[in-house]
C-alpha cells in the first residue's frame, strides 16, 4: 500500500448523516518528524459523539474542519518509529482518524499515544477497556453511587456504554433494570447479562413499564439517551435519586432545538441531583478502572459485546448503525490486520 485512504469531512450535517457529508481521498503517506510515529490503523471505534465532532460549535473538542479525515478513536499497528518508547509493530491506541495512515505522539491529540498492553485485544482496548468501559465505570461509581439494595435504571442499556454500566450495578448488588430497543436486545441484557427487568421502549411504554418494572422506584438513573426516556424516568425517582447525564443521543440528529423535560421540578421535590460528566476528565485515574474492569472480565461477571464492521468503503455507513440502533455492543469497524 503507498496511498493513505481517508474520508474526508465535506458538508457538516443537517439531520442524520450520510454518504454526502464525506468525500473520499487518496493522499500520499505522511512521514513521522522527530519524537513522533507512523501509525497504519487497524481498528475505528464509532461513537455518537462523533456526530458533534461534526457540528461548527463549541465542545468538549474543537470541531472537526471542513477537509480534515473525520476524527475518530483507533487501534493501529506502528510502521516507522521516530520516538524511543515506540517501536515498530507494536499495537497502539491514538486518534486515527477516518484513513488508514496518521502520524501520532504521546500527548498529542485527544488520544495522545499509547501501547496497547499484550494481555489485552484491541477489541477489549477499544471497548469495555477503552473510553466506553471507562464511561460505565467512572459515571455509574462516581456520580451514580450505587448502593447494594437500590434500584438502578439503565438507556441505551444494550449500547457499549450502558451494557457495562448495568453489570457494574449488578456486581454492586442492584437491581438493574435496562431499557433498549427491540425484544432482541431486552432479551439478550436478561438472558445474557443478567439484567433483572428490561423495558422495549420501541415497543412499551416507557413510563408505565418503569413503574411496572421499579416497584421500589428508581436510584440511580444511568442516562444515554435525553429527551422522552429521561422526562419519563425523572417521573420514577426516589428521594435522593441520582441521575447521571452520559448522553442524550435522542436529540444528536435533531434539526431543530429539542424541548427539555417538563418535570425537572421532581429533583427538588425528591431531593435528587442530576449531574452531567464527559470521560476525559478521568483519564488520569484509568488505571484505578481498568485493573477493576479486568478483573470482573477474568471472574466472568463482566461480559463485553463488540459489533466488528469491516471495509474501508463501509466506514460512513457503519456511523449509522449507532442511530439506527443497528449496533448491539461496541461498535468497531476493521479496516487491516496487524502484520
Ligand atoms: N459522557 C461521556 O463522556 C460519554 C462517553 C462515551 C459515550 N457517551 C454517550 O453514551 C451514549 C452511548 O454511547 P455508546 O458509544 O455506548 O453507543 P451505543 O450505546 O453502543 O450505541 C448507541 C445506541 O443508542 C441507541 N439509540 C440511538 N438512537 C436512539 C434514540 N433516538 N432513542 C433511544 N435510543 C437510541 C441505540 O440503541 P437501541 O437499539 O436500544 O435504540 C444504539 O445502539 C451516547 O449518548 C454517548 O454520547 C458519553
Amino acid at each position: 500500500m503507498n496511498t493513505n485512504r481517508q474520508w474526508l469531512l465535506a458538508k457538516r450535517p443537517h439531520g442524520v448523516v450520510n454518504k454526502e457529508n464525506f468525500d473520499y481521498a487518496e493522499k500520499p503517506i505522511p512521514e513521522p518528524g522527530e519524537g513522533e510515529v507512523l501509525v497504519r490503523n487497524l481498528y475505528l471505534s464509532f461513537d455518537p459523539t462523533q456526530r458533534g465532532w461534526m457540528e461548527d460549535r463549541e465542545s468538549y473538542l474543537p470541531p472537526v474542519q471542513l477537509g480534515e479525515p473525520m476524527r475518530a478513536g483507533s487501534v493501529g499497528q506502528v510502521t516507522e518509529s521516530n520516538h524511543p518508547e515506540f517501536a515498530k509493530g507494536d499495537l497502539v491506541q491514538t486518534t486515527g482518524g477516518w484513513q488508514d495512515f496518521v502520524i501520532a505522539a504521546p500527548g498529542q491529540g485527544p488520544m495522545g499515544l499509547s501501547k496497547v498492553p499484550d494481555r489485552i485485544s484491541p477489541e477489549m482496548m477499544m471497548s469495555v477497556l477503552g473510553i466506553t468501559g471507562l464511561t460505565a465505570y467512572w459515571g455509574l461509581l462516581d456520580l451514580g453511587e450505587p448502593r447494594a439494595g437500590e434500584t438502578v435504571l439503565v438507556s441505551g442499556a444494550a449500547g457499549a456504554t450502558g451494557s457495562v454500566a448495568g453489570q457494574i450495578a449488578k456486581i454492586k448488588g442492584c437491581r438493574v433494570v435496562g431499557i433498549a430497543g427491540g425484544s432482541e436486545k431486552c432479551q439478550w441484557l436478561k438472558d445474557e447479562l443478567g439484567f433483572d427487568d428490561v423495558i422495549d421502549y420501541k415497543n412499551e411504554n416507557v413510563d408505565e413499564r418503569i413503574s411496572e418494572t421499579c416497584p421500589h422506584k428508581v436510584d440511580v438513573f444511568f442516562d444515554n439517551v435525553g429527551g422522552d426516556i429521561l422526562e419519563a424516568a425523572l417521573n420514577h425517582i426516589n428521594m435522593k435519586a441520582r441521575v447521571v447525564l452520559c448522553g442524550g443521543i435522542s436529540a444528536y440528529n435533531a434539526t431543530e432545538p429539542v424541548p427539555g423535560p417538563v418535570n425537572l421540578m421532581n429533583l427538588v421535590i425528591m431531593r435528587a441531583r442530576m449531574e452531567g460528566f464527559i470521560v476525559i476528565d478521568y483519564m488520569d485515574r484509568s488505571e484505578i478502572a481498568v485493573e477493576e474492569l479486568l478483573g470482573w472480565i477474568m471472574s466472568g461477571e463482566l461480559k463485553y459485546q463488540i459489533d466488528l464492521q469491516e471495509g474501508f468503503e463501509n466506514i460512513p455507513d457503519t456511523l449509522n448503525r449507532l442511530f439506527t440502533g443497528k449496533n448491539l455492543g461496541k461498535q468497531l469497524l476493521k479496516i487491516a490486520d496487524p502484520v
